[in-house]
């Protein structure tokens, strides 16, 4: 009995083995689904792609302006923005974020060279926290949900990295 089936064995051990040696080989060759560079471009526009409905920036500023931002929104910024002075109440701009394009209306304030530039504190508001953050969670975390990168390489210069823009 055990003789008979030791060869049988050591045939299922080595297609196992064949078996193994495929799944990892198909797993190499797969490419990871980025949106804009290896797939589909589903939000061209940004962050009025994703800021919908009651998540309308316009909204978002508004609630800052009346109420203030949230304590957790507040100490990220103070950590981004260690020159400025930071209290939570946003200057009243939620009209004009509703009918701008953005981010670029949020740069007249908060351009690269201010004391408060936009991208600290949206990297750090879309990419902290982990599994909490729904950035991560539900839109995969794609730093191309916000950049668009060229890479046509027949419209020079390509490799560059730009910011998408919309309206609400
Ligand atoms: C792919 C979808 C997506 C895009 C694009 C996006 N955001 Fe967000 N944003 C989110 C999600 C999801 C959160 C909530 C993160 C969390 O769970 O803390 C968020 C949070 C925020 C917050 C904090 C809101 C709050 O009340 O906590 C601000 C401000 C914000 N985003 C601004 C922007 C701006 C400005 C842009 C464009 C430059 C942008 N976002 C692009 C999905 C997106
Ligand atoms: C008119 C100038 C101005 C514009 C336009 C503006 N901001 Fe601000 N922003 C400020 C000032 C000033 C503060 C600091 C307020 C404070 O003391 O909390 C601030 C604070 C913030 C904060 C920290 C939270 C808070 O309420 O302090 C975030 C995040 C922010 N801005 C994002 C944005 C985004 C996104 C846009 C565009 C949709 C935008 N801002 C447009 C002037 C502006
Ligand atoms: C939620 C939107 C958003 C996401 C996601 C995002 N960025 Fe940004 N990023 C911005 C904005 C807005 C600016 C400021 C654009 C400007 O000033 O013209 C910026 C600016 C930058 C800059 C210019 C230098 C600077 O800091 O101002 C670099 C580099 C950059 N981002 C890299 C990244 C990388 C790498 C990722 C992914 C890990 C990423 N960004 C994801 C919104 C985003």
């Amino acid at each position: 009995m055990l003789k008979k089936s030791l060869p049988f064995m050591l045939m299922v051990a080595l297609l196992l083995g064949v078996g193994a040696g495929v799944t990892v080989f198909t797993q190499q060759a797969q490419v990871p689904q980025i949106p804009g560079i290896t797939a589909t471009d589903e939000r061209p526009n940004g962050c009025v792609n994703c800021h919908k409905d009651s998540f309308k920036l316009s909204t978002i500023i508004g609630g800052w302006a009346s109420a203030g931002a949230s304590q957790e929104i507040v100490s990220l910024v103070k950590a981004a923005w260690p020159e400025a002075t930071v209290s939570g109440k946003h200057p009243d701009v939620a009209a004009m974020v509703a009918s701008q394009e953005l981010p670029t209306f949020c740069l007249n304030c908060h351009s690269a060279d201010s004391k408060m530039p936009l991208s600290r504190d949206l990297h750090l508001v879309h990419f902290t926290g982990g599994a909490e953050n729904g950035f991560l969670t539900n839109f995969g975390g794609f730093c191309t949900n916000c950049h668009l990168i060229n890479l046509d390489t027949t419209k020079p210069p390509a490799g560059t990295m730009t910011t998408k823009t919309g309206k609400e």
